[in-house]
């Protein structure tokens, strides 16, 4: 199994540029099943999520090429609705298939997700939807089987703004008969950008952004080309490197707009910010203080850059204390942290975290994707040399990491 291997690093300098999101990608991927045709999609970056989606549509009678960060899908016949385990465990992303399956062939067989590290990642919300949609939804042996000749509107109120129910939710409605309100709708810029691409091709689909989206179902889609966003939790993550090493240097190919949440945290801790109109610049040359954090749905602090910023709080001056709110278990980073000489306590959903502490390199597991890019920042700061094992969680969501990392002056390879 190959392992990352870190040194300790000078202070990162230079540009860097981001791929396309992970999260824009895998709804928009699953989407292409409404439109009879072919989609041109551009940024869809190269990662081991986007190849079980690949290899799932083109199981479903997707043909599926791809060039480069361009990928075509031609859907003009679709010949299955299920999704089988083998698929569907090895990512969560795939019950982002349940809508599209179920809207195209009026019948979705998906194996029930199950949970991951980070927490039992329950579907009851989609479920509800689904139902209120008019689907009949059954559910045993670990499958979900929904089916349903014609969707029909209806008002939808989630009791958390859940972006995957979200997503499934607006693909379900997009050609389902009548108008189709969702509440408490999560507001997450890969939904803006889910709902972007299907009213490029026809759709009519209002309100994204805000906690209230209305979808006017129409006959049908035409296919259209459409280039995905960019990722901004992988530029929240080189802000995060670019900090941890009291370096300085810029963002390429992302909208400041998406990591607002991020760049006031790391104003608020004395780094300088400066945005421009697709990228974002920052000078952590001089000395940061800690900070407290609540991780909360966009436009809150994403979660998926609490584990990044628990490596970052760990050199920073002060005592912070991070909440985790969207995910049970979203702490599994901190016992290999404090086995590199971090001192973070948990207490429930918070962790508290001491800084600054001499991190010294160990050899540490990634037990998930954004733990495992907490472990990369913690070792690029830390005395000697950390190997950290569990690669492929990381390589689920982080394209050419190594690569990039180093071109900044970072001592890390693969291994
Ligand atoms: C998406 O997961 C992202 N994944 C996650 O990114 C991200 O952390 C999460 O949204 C929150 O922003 C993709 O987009 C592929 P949720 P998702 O439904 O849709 C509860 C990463 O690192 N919930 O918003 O699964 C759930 O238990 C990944 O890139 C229900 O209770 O997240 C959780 O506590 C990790 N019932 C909370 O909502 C439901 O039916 C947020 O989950 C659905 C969710």
């Amino acid at each position: 199994m190959s392992k990352i291997i870190i040194k300790k690093s000078d202070p990162l300098c230079g540009s860097v540029s981001c791929s396309g999101s992970k999260n824009a990608a895998l709804p928009i991927l699953a989407s292409t099943i409404l439109t009879k045709g072919t989609s041109t999609l551009f940024n869809i970056p190269a990662l081991t999520d986007i190849e079980h989606m690949l290899y799932i549509l083109r199981e479903l009678g997707g043909k599926c090429t791809r060039f480069a960060d361009r990928v075509d899908i031609d859907f003009t016949e679709c010949h299955g609705y299920c999704a089988p385990y083998e698929s569907v465990s090895k990512f969560r992303g795939s019950f982002l298939l349940a809508a599209p399956l179920l809207a195209r062939m009026g019948r979705a067989r998906i194996s029930m997700p199950g949970g991951c590290p980070i927490g039992n990642r329950p579907i009851d919300l989609h479920l509800k939807g689904f139902a209120a949609l008019g689907a009949e939804v059954e559910n045993g042996h670990g499958f979900v089987d929904l089916s349903c000749k014609k969707l029909k509107g209806a008002k939808i109120y989630l009791d958390f703004p859940s972006v995957g129910a979200t997503e499934n939710l607006i693909m379900a409605a997009v050609l389902a008969e009548g108008e189709t309100v969702i509440e408490n709708a999560a507001a997450e810029p890969e939904i803006t950008d889910l709902a972007d691409f299907l009213n490029a091709q026809g759709a009519s689909i209002s309100g994204m952004g805000s906690d209230t989206i209305t979808i006017c179902g129409v006959k049908e889609l035409t296919p259209a080309s459409y280039r995905i966003i960019s990722d901004r939790i992988e530029a929240g993550t080189f802000m995060s490197a670019f900090a941890i090493t009291g370096g300085s240097g810029s963002i390429l190919n992302v909208n400041p707009l998406h990591l607002k949440p991020v760049t006031a945290k790391l104003s608020e801790m004395g780094a300088v910010i400066t945005e421009h109109e697709s990228s974002v610049s920052i000078d952590a040359s001089r000395p940061l203080s800690s900070a407290n954090i609540k991780t909360l749905p966009f436009p809150g602090f994403p979660t998926d850059m609490q584990a990044q910023f628990s490596a970052l709080l760990c050199e920073t001056e002060g005592t912070g204390i991070i909440v985790e709110t969207v995910f049970e278990n979203r702490f599994l980073h901190i016992g290999e942290l404090n086995r590199m000489g971090a001192n973070i306590r948990i207490d429930g959903r918070s962790s508290v975290i001491e800084g600054p502490q001499k991190l010294s390199g160990a050899k540490v597991t990634a037990f998930d994707l954004r733990g495992g890019a907490s472990l990369v920042l913690a070792g690029l700061c830390a005395s000697g040399e950390t190997e950290i094992s569990g690669v492929e969680h990381i390589e689920r969501g982080y394209e050419h990491l190594c690569e990039k990392i180093s071109s900044l002056g970072g001592n890390i390879f693969l291994d």
